[in-house]
């Protein structure tokens, strides 16, 4: 063909492919919300996905997948080293949520992001059509916009960022950070989660370089002739609402939910945290508050469950292998001193679940707890709300998440005031069905009415108004 009018570059495919020792490919979903997300929207459009197949060394062939093009790119285990686990989640990943950890600057890591920048772009480049589109996404590849400009101009490039964008006091420690910004100026479109996201950008590009802006559009020019423009706006991502609604209202799903309770020998009370295993997502003072509420017997030991899934992520990062020992003490601690033979009041899953079973424990449970410290959205938060058809359950979200500007019928919390979260959990707790009923309502209304497809038809509505140097001369 003569390439994909349509092409995503993320760091991941949207599948984890691995091969067995009869040499026979195999898949499984990646984890995470950018796949969450970007599935749904990929599996309906005539599009190619470049990305990597999540093992290190394996060298793939393009193969299809739900009607979507999926390119590998290679990642040799230098790469997934010094890019993926250094540079992507060891440096930027920290440094962009608020320093929660202490990021780490080397050389070295910096060296294969840019390398492997590259390579994504070269991809991305075979790819597409004459005058197409291509939609890069997300911290691990700032730097393919202008790459990928500079390898084919005739294209429309946008970029959207999945995580919080930081404010200059804090982007400004990174040693490469004007390459950073340059590199994202590359697109004609740079979308973020919320409003603040977006003015951080701008404040950024603003003291960083000495470009001119105008509101939230940056113009490049050179001998004071404009090139181009680049904008910046807030696109909040959602998830396949509709789907999620649909398959939680299915008789195995609904009987799945009511098997939990009972395995779990009917608690009167069941809580459910479900997260990458991170340390921006405040599972360590979810369970303190948690632990605490048993503790001055608010909540009763005997008759409440906490249903903690923590799927495994980056293992092979320091702070992510500690956090895991800090979370699994902490849990051994609360069931050790709270249990019972046959009850513990903590039930902790290290491991990832199927959609459906997922589906299945956000019915099954009464309180929905997402305190994280720092989120660039939360898509957990909207499939609890898209599984509740039933109108029952209710939702504590931490402010500190792109959601809490869209789900107001939420109990918000601060989770790092561990007073106020188990004032929250015990509000949640109690709330009477008519409150619950009427916030959930709220909930659905915001979370059904605008779904991942209306995100990415706006972002692309949006980036395909921006006329492409082709156009302008
Ligand atoms: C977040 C990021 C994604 C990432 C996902 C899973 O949602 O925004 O870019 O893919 O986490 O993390 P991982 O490192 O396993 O890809």
């Amino acid at each position: 063909s003569d390439g994909y009018d349509l092409v995503v570059v993320a760091n991941r495919l949207p599948v984890d492919v691995s091969l067995d020792e009869a040499g026979e490919i195999s898949w499984t979903r990646s984890p995470g919300g950018l796949v969450t997300a970007l599935a749904p929207v990929m599996a309906g459009a005539d599009g190619a996905w470049v990305g990597w197949g999540g093992s290190p060394g394996l060298d793939l062939e393009p193969f299809d997948v739900d009607g979507t093009h999926l390119v590998p790119v290679t990642l040799s285990a230098d790469d997934v080293e010094r890019y993926y686990e250094g540079f992507a989640n060891d440096t930027l990943w920290p440094l962009y949520h608020d320093v929660i950890a202490p990021p780490a600057f080397h050389r070295q890591w910096w060296e294969a992001y840019q390398r492997v920048n590259r390579r994504f772009a070269e991809a991305a480049a075979a790819q597409a059509a004459r005058g197409g589109t291509v939609w890069v996404h997300d911290y691990q590849l700032q730097l393919v916009p202008r790459l990928l400009r500079e390898l084919r101009p005739d294209l429309r490039i946008g970029y959207f960022h999945h995580i919080p964008f930081p404010p200059l006091e804090i982007f400004a420690q990174l040693p490469w950070r004007t390459q950073v910004v340059e590199g994202l100026l590359g697109a004609d479109l740079v979308g973020f989660q919320r409003g603040g996201d977006a003015a951080n950008f701008v404040r950024v590009v603003r003291r960083l370089t000495d470009l001119t802006t105008r509101g939230q559009v940056v113009t490049l020019s050179t001998d004071g002739k404009v090139d181009r423009h680049v904008r910046a706006a807030a696109f909040p991502i959602s998830i396949d609402s509709g789907a999620f609604d649909a398959l939680a209202r299915t008789p195995q799903v609904q009987a799945r939910a009511r098997e939990i309770r009972d395995e779990l020998g009917n608690p009167t009370t069941l809580l459910l945290g479900v997260d990458r295993l991170d340390y921006t997502k405040g599972i360590r003072h979810r369970i303190k508050a948690y632990g605490e509420l048993l503790e001055d017997s608010r909540l009763s030991a005997s008759t409440t469950t906490l249903v903690q899934v923590a799927s495994p992520s980056r293992e092979n990062v320091d702070a992510y292998a500690q956090l895991r020992d800090e979370v699994e003490l902490l849990v051994g601690r609360i069931n050790g001193d709270h249990g019972q033979v046959g009850h513990a009041p903590v039930q902790y899953l290290h491991q990832s679940f199927p959609m459906e079973e997922m589906a299945a424990l956000y019915l099954a449970a009464d309180v929905m707890l997402v305190t994280a410290l720092r989120d660039g959205m939360n898509l957990v938060a909207k499939e609890y709300v898209a599984a509740r058809s039933d109108e029952r359950g209710a939702l504590v979200l931490s402010e500190f998440t792109g959601a809490a500007d869209e789900l107001t019928g939420a109990v918000l919390v601060n989770p790092h005031d561990i007073e106020g979260m188990k004032d929250a959990i015990t509000y949640a707790v109690h709330m009477d069905q008519r409150e619950a009923r009427k916030r959930m309502r709220r909930l659905r209304r915001r979370v059904l009415g605008h779904d991942v497809a209306a995100w990415s038809r706006e972002f692309l509505a949006v980036l395909t108004a921006v006329p492409t140097r082709e156009h302008h001369v």
